[in-house]
């Protein structure tokens, strides 16, 4: 080997072993922000949902800081309030749901621009409380639809409430996650 294969040789190793840190290191805070927004224990719900949820996350993962990492915890939100005020709005003419439909609708309409508002908010560093008590203000949009149709026994409001539930813990992991920076 000449010197200079050497000397590349060391270079590669030492760049490699400093990717490799960096890589671990990342890693371990990651795994510190996901326990500290699931600790978080003003809303906690369910720990072990809010951690295998925000795990197989990729954007929540693959986060190289923390900003990105909660504006990653606030998307899964605004997912899934998506999701849901879509299937609210193939219950329009859902006979039995017909007359809840409205307040559904507008429940999920809220939340989905509360998300998009804090989403919006986490860009600008002087609003991060804004979009704390906006993702906060979703919880009396759930609470409205489980008064609606918490005692239904019909299927769309049964199926309704599950996701409603599950947007509470979407609601929860939010707020934690932006009460991170
Ligand atoms: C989260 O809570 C667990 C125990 O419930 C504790 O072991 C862990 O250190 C906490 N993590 C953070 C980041 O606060
Ligand atoms: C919490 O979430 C996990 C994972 O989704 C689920 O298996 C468990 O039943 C939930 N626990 C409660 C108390 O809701
Ligand atoms: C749902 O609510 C929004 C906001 O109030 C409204 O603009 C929209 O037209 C409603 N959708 C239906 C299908 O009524």
């Amino acid at each position: 080997m000449t010197s200079s294969s050497n000397c590349f040789f060391l270079i590669s190793l030492v760049v490699s072993l400093l990717f490799f840190l960096e890589s671990t290191l990342s890693m371990a805070s990651t795994k510190d922000v996901i326990d500290s927004i699931c600790n978080d224990s003003f809303l906690r719900h369910n720990k072990t949902f809010c951690v295998e949820t925000l795990t197989a996350y990729p954007p929540v993962v693959s986060a190289t800081n923390t900003v990105k990492l909660v504006k990653a915890a606030v998307d899964l939100g605004m997912i899934h309030a998506k999701k849901t005020a879509s299937f609210v709005a193939g219950l329009e003419k859902e006979p039995t749901f017909k007359k809840y439909f409205k307040m559904c609708n507008e429940s999920y309409i809220s939340i989905v621009g509360n998300f998009r508002s804090a989403r919006l908010e986490l860009d600008d560093s002087e609003s991060i409380d804004t979009a704390s008590s906006d993702i906060l203000v979703s919880l009396d949009n759930t609470q409205m639809v489980k008064d609606t149709i918490g005692k239904n026994t019909d299927k769309a409001s049964k199926r309704l409430i599950e996701m409603t539930l599950v947007m509470e813990e979407f609601i929860a992991i939010g707020f934690g996650a932006v009460n991170q920076i």
